[in-house]
């Protein structure tokens, strides 16, 4: 069995959720605090150990590639002008990791964004990270399914509890639960279930750890919900013909592409941090008693 060590992003959506803010920059590169939301899961991968990291972008997806790449200009300025923490953050987000770019040339839906990256995984297993998809800093999801993928040799997602009505915003698994109920082996995947036809309330996040066989299951797939080629319905293919696992995780996780989702991930994040956190909870507490919200 070969250890996990490509991370595949997909990052070509449009963002039509979050127009006009995303009409001439992309989504992923909105800011959350002082970085990119496309930064923190690029962190994340590194940190999990996947160090070669292959980016889908698109159309008007270049801001990605200009924030990985080296800024010679930037760099001089701040040396010169005396500003080294800067110079080691900018210089840091370089030296991160080794990242690729394959452009997917129409945004067909995400199964297709990851089918584009079948010659560079090269038949090895992979994990696959949504670019707009935020998964709180402390928790060790990405490590924990690499994990599970050592154990057994398989694909794994991650799945979360949610309510019955928003089920239907998610892909949804059957599950069958094996060990204790974090981890269950997926009987079946459905895109975007009526809330009445969900066979749970588990739903699949933007986080996988993939077999090379999805994409044979991708390749035969005919466009699924929204006309759209589905991961969901390739991993539904893949899920009859070998085990697939879902490891159900608890804590932040934020969706960046939503509005509400973005304001949320903001305020967390700025919470935990030593520069801004100890100021943003004092004028929380104040808002809250003016605004009278509880
Ligand atoms: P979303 O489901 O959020 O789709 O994609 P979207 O089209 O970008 O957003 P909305 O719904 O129009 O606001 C989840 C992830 O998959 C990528 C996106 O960039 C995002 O990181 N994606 C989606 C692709 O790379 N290609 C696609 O064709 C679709």
């Amino acid at each position: 069995m070969s250890a996990v060590r490509k991370a595949v992003i997909p990052a070509a959506g449009l963002g039509t959720r979050f127009l006009p803010a995303t009409k001439a920059q992309p989504k992923e590169m909105l800011p959350l605090l002082d970085k990119p939301a496309i930064q923190y899961v690029v962190e994340e991968a590194v940190h999990a150990g996947l160090t070669d990291i292959l980016i889908i972008t698109g159309r008007g997806k270049r801001p990605i590639e200009d924030h990985f790449d080296r800024s010679i200009e930037l760099e001089h300025f701040l040396e010169s002008k005396g500003k080294f923490e800067e110079l080691k953050q900018v210089r840091e987000i370089t030296d991160m990791a080794s990242i690729h770019y394959i452009r997917q040339r129409d945004p067909l839906g995400l199964g297709h964004a990851v089918s584009v990256a079948e010659d560079h995984v090269g038949g090895e297993p992979f994990a696959v990270l949504l670019g707009d998809d935020i998964i709180a800093e402390s928790n060790p999801l990405l490590s924990e399914m690499l994990r599970v993928h050592e154990r057994y040799g398989r694909s794994v997602l991650a799945a979360m509890e949610v309510s019955r009505e928003e089920i239907s915003l998610y892909g949804c698994i059957e599950p069958e639960f094996v060990e204790d109920d974090r981890l269950a082996r997926v009987l079946s995947v459905v895109e975007k279930p009526e809330p009445e036809n969900a066979p749970s309330n588990l739903a699949a996040i933007g986080r996988y750890v993939l077999t090379p066989e999805i994409f044979d299951a991708l390749r035969n797939l005919e466009p699924g919900v929204g006309g759209e080629i589905q991961l969901t319905d390739a991993i539904n293919v893949l899920a009859q013909q070998q085990a697939v696992y879902a490891y159900v995780f608890e804590g932040g996780r934020f969706d960046v592409g939503n509005k509400l989702d973005y304001m949320k991930a903001m305020i967390e994040l700025a919470i935990d941090r030593e520069d801004v956190g100890k100021e943003l909870k004092r004028w929380l507490a104040d808002l809250v008693q003016r605004k009278k919200l509880l």
